[in-house]
């Protein structure tokens, strides 16, 4: 039987090309969109376009409801769906990093209590979270989203261990840094929108410049190995909960199983040399 997989943030970037993945791996796809008109691509049979803004609970019920009904059943849902936020955190407006866990927290959680009664009167299914290397090497200027990210997996993997007996499976899909989608662009938009406070500017312009320094050909993902690498999550039959996407990732994780010292050693050169 055809499988089926609802994937939310499908407009842009690693979303999308998730979505597109999966149809040409010869699934069904509900691809959801805060706004269905941003879909781009060919239509399909095996393609549902639905409304699903996470923050929006009605529209998180409906959109699973839609797509059950269109498809018949439901078998892998694929938390991609965030923001980003590179602030300082002093000066960051409280509602900007409520938003921030809204849609990063709060959005999944209400996306899984959605699909599990869906799951379990199936008799099984898969949840794939997309989280950041930022979960697991916290960044400067990016508290609040490392904060939110570092949450979403804890949640993760602790619900993974209470689903043991309902036979559905959860999955962390965690990138690093991926060039082109909107993250960044969006990311700039709001970094000029907060106050950054004078006596910070030097450290502020040391990262950004950070940000500029050009590691191999190869080191960071692409939105392709991404995508590969959530198919994976999906589909794998190893039992394997993590999956790391992107040398900047592969390095941090590393670099974080050493011992105490030797991580401070490291990050203290990756964020704060110069
Ligand atoms: N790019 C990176 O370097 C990177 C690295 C690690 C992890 N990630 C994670 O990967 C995921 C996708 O990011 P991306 O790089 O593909 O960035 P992106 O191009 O900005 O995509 C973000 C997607 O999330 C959607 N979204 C935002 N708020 C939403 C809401 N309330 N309800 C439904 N959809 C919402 C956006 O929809 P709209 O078009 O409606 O805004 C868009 O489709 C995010 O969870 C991000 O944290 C990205």
């Amino acid at each position: 039987m055809t499988q089926t997989v609802l994937v939310t943030g499908s407009s842009s970037g690693l979303g999308h090309r998730t979505a597109q993945k999966f149809l040409a791996e010869g699934w069904n796809v509900v691809a959801t969109l805060r706004d269905p008109a941003q879909w781009s691509g060919e239509p399909s049979e095996r393609l549902l376009l639905q409304a699903l803004d996470v923050r929006d609970e009605a529209s998180v019920t409906a959109a699973v409801a839609a797509a059950t009904e269109h498809f018949g059943r439901l078998d892998v849902v694929v938390n991609n769906a965030g923001m980003g936020l590179f602030a300082v955190f002093e000066t960051t407006p409280p509602t900007v990093i409520e938003e921030v866990f809204d849609t990063n927290v709060h959005g999944p959680m209400r996306v899984i209590r959605a699909v599990l009664p869906v799951f379990e009167s199936q008799g099984g299914g898969r949840i794939v979270n997309v989280t950041s290397s930022a979960a697991t090497v916290p960044v400067p200027l990016q508290a609040a989203y490392g904060a939110s990210k570092a949450a979403l997996s804890a949640f993760s993997e602790a619900v993974a261990y209470e689903l043991t007996d309902s036979n559905v499976q959860v999955k962390v899909v965690e990138p690093g840094f991926v060039a082109a989608t909107n993250f960044f662009e969006a990311n700039r938009r709001r970094f000029e929108s907060i106050p950054t406070p004078e006596t910070y500017l030097p450290f502020v312009q040391k990262q950004i410049a950070a940000f500029d320094v050009q590691p191999p050909a190869g080191y960071f993902a692409t939105e392709d190995d991404v995508a590969a690498t959530v198919f994976t999550a999906a589909t794998d039959q190893g039992g394997q909960f993590r999956f790391r996407v992107g040398g900047d990732t592969l390095d941090g994780a590393h670099a974080r199983q050493q011992s105490d010292a030797e991580y401070d050693a490291w990050r203290t050169t990756r964020f704060m040399a110069g």
